[in-house]
């Protein structure tokens, strides 16, 4: 398996730091193909917690390349202050790889997002990392990318002109301060020294990695239902988590994909605003998002909880082309007499299996469940499928056979040892 990716199968935070951390063991390269510091994964290894929003968690493994490919929107303070964590707990940066062609989020595009979001009307409860502002800003032909950024003229050329049609709009629209561009051109060529060593081309070096058969794991960012095409828009973010935003955002093609991996919470979250059919608003809800630590990473927000959306997922895998599934934080769920899972919704009046992408049809789809018994047993010891609970196997197996793909590995706590692999 010389390409695999590792997509998120709902909302994001479906704990896919952790088994990209798995999977890299055996991955020469670790790339994250999309999205910038919005993204959050924490994962612990022999005791240690190491939070990462934007550097690739295979960084970990020293046999590793970690790769920021073009594909990731990069905010350079954010990932100052993450590298200066990251080091002070004893990581080794040296082998971390840039992309050329990475668009910046700017200081300009950070505050937009701030103050688009501080207005009440169309709110959509995004993280405030200005990734919207620049992502539109590339698909606008006015992005800056690192590429510019390592010849400073050329950056500040970029800068002047851009913040010529931005401040405006700070000023006018949102009744803001303006940006300094000279101000913001001096902190970011101390930033660009930093990434120096780091830049390279990025789609070459995996194209060439990958034509000498050499393991590489793209690891995706956010989750299926927040892509910006094929999830719940405009309740997304905007970029393409899904399998083929890995191609799009690396330069590997498409053939070149052997594993696909959706990694799914054996509930659902969801952070922000948006259509959410199984969400649980009453005290079973609290119960999971307390058992299950559902606050942000990145945003220390408390996320909101639901029963698993079986829909949503049978979607997901259909949307990837999904080759096996991870099913995450199933040691959550130990304790609850029974589960429910959403096997179809009902929509004026007709059920469907199909899963609604657009928002406000979502919101009126009912969720129709099917109830299983849960299990009262603590599983964060178990290692082997046969260990588990018969009803938390029967519970993985109606998932499976449902999604109709494979559950390959389930975890059953954050450690990682505290995973079962399946044949
Ligand atoms: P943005 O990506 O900050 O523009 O936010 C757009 C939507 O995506 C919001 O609903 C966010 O809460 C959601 N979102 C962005 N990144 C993540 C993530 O890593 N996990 C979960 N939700 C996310």
């Amino acid at each position: 398996m010389s390409v695999s990716v590792v997509v998120g199968a709902q909302w994001g935070d479906e704990a896919k730091g952790k088994i990209v951390d798995l999977l890299a063991q055996n991955a020469r390269y670790v790339v994250r193909y999309a999205g910038g510091s919005n993204a959050g994964h924490t994962v612990c290894v022999n005791g240690a917690s190491y939070k990462f929003h934007l550097i690739p968690s295979g960084v970990l493994h020293p046999h590793v390349t970690a790769v920021i490919a073009d594909g990731v929107v990069m905010d350079l303070r954010a990932f100052a202050a993450e590298s200066d964590a990251l080091q002070a707990q004893g990581v080794d940066l040296s082998r971390l790889r840039i992309g050329l062609g990475v668009h910046l989020t700017l200081p300009y595009h950070r505050l937009l997002d701030e103050l688009e979001e501080a207005q009440l009307e169309g709110r959509l409860g995004t993280t405030k990392r200005g990734i919207g502002p620049t992502y539109a800003d590339k698909a606008w032909r006015v992005g800056v990318r690192v590429a510019d950024l390592m010849d400073r003229d050329r950056f500040a050329q970029r800068v002047h002109r851009v913040l010529q049609r931005r401040n405006p709009t700070i000023q006018r629209v949102y009744n803001a301060a303006p940006i300094d561009a000279d101000a913001l051109i001096t902190e970011f060529a101390s930033y660009a020294e930093r990434i120096r060593p780091h830049v390279c081309d990025v789609p070459h070096l995996l194209m060439n990695a990958a034509e000498r058969s050499e393991s590489i794991l793209l690891e995706g960012a956010q989750g299926t239902l927040l892509d910006l095409d094929y999830g719940t828009y405009p309740y997304v973010t905007s970029s393409h988590p899904v399998a083929a935003g890995a191609c799009l955002g690396t330069g590997i093609a498409p053939n070149r994909l052997r594993a696909i991996w959706g990694v799914a919470k054996a509930y659902t979250t969801r952070v922000g605003e948006g259509p959410f059919p199984t969400e649980l608003t009453d005290e079973r809800g609290d119960w999971i998002r307390n058992r299950g630590r559902e606050y942000g990473t990145t945003t220390g927000r408390a996320r909101r909880v639901g029963w698993l959306d079986l829909v949503a997922l049978r979607y997901a895998a259909r949307v990837n082309g999904f080759t096996a599934l991870a099913v995450t934080l199933l040691d959550v769920l130990s304790g609850l007499d029974t589960l429910k899972v959403c096997v179809a919704y009902r929509l004026n009046g007709a059920v469907t299996r199909e899963f609604v992408a657009d928002a406000p049809t979502l919101s009126r789809c009912e969720p129709v469940y099917e109830t299983l018994p849960g299990w009262s047993e603590p599983i964060g010891a178990c290692r082997a499928l046969h260990e588990l609970p018969a009803n938390a196997r029967a519970y993985l197996q109606y998932i499976q056979n449902y999604v109709g793909v494979p559950i390959r590995l389930v975890s059953v706590g954050a450690a990682r040892e505290q995973t079962i692999q399946c044949e």
